[in-house]
C-alpha cells in the first residue's frame, strides 16, 4: 500500500472476525524490527500468543471486560522492554528522561506493528489498560522487562470510524 495511504486506512478497531494466520504475524514482527533503536539496542520484546485456549485465559485474566470485547477473536501481542539499558550508560542514567527512553524505543516499534499489519490487510488496537502483573506471570516475563501494551492483530469484522484529530497548529509549533 502507498505510505500515506497506509497511514491514513490504519485505526483502532475493536471488533475481530479471526486472528492474523502465523506467517503473517511473524512477518509483522520482522518489519518491526526495522525500527530504529538508541545506539541500536533493540530492548523491544514481544509475546505473540496465538493459541486459542491461552487467549481466551490470557483474555479473561489480564483485560478488563472493554478489552476483551474489543479483542475477542484477534491475536494478541504482549509488547515489553528490557529495562536500565537504553538511556544508561555505565549503570547510569545518560539524562533525566531515563527508562523513559526504553519506552519510547518500544512505542516505535510497536508503531511498526500496527502499521506493517494494516499493510498485509489485518488490524490492530493497542491496549495500555490491562494487568500487568497477571501478563507476566501468564508469559513468564522476567522482571527486568517493563510490561507495557497488549496489542489485537485481526481481520477486522467491521469498518472502524476514522477518530479525529487536533488541529496542526494546536500541536506544533514551526520556529
Ligand atoms: C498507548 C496506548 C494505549 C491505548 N489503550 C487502549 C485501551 O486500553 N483500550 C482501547 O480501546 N483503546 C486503547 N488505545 C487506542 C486509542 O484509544 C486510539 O489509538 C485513539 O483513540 C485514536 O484512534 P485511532 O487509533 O483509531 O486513530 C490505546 C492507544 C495507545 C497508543
Amino acid at each position: 500500500m502507498e505510505f500515506r495511504e497506509l497511514i491514513k486506512a490504519r485505526r483502532s478497531v475493536r471488533n475481530y472476525a479471526s486472528a492474523v494466520m502465523h506467517d503473517d504475524l511473524k512477518a509483522i514482527l520482522i518489519s518491526a524490527q526495522q525500527a530504529p533503536s538508541w545506539k541500536n539496542q533493540q530492548t523491544a520484546r514481544c509475546y505473540a500468543v496465538e493459541t486459542p485456549e491461552k487467549l481466551e485465559a490470557l483474555r479473561a485474566s489480564a483485560l478488563p471486560s472493554f478489552n476483551q470485547n474489543s479483542s475477542a477473536r484477534a491475536a494478541l501481542i504482549v509488547t515489553t522492554y528490557v529495562k536500565d539499558v537504553v538511556g544508561f550508560d555505565a549503570g547510569k542514567p545518560v539524562n533525566e528522561v531515563g527508562n523513559g527512553w526504553g519506552a519510547y524505543d518500544l512505542g516505535l516499534h510497536d508503531a511498526y506493528i500496527v502499521l506493517a499489519a494494516r499493510d498485509l490487510g489485518y488490524d490492530t488496537l493497542i491496549m495500555g489498560i490491562r494487568d500487568a502483573d497477571v501478563l507476566r506471570k501468564e508469559l513468564n516475563i522476567p522482571e527486568n522487562e517493563a510490561v507495557m501494551s497488549v496489542i489485537a492483530v485481526g481481520k477486522r469484522a467491521a469498518e472502524a470510524p476514522a477518530r479525529p484529530r487536533k488541529a496542526l497548529d494546536e500541536v506544533a509549533k514551526f520556529i
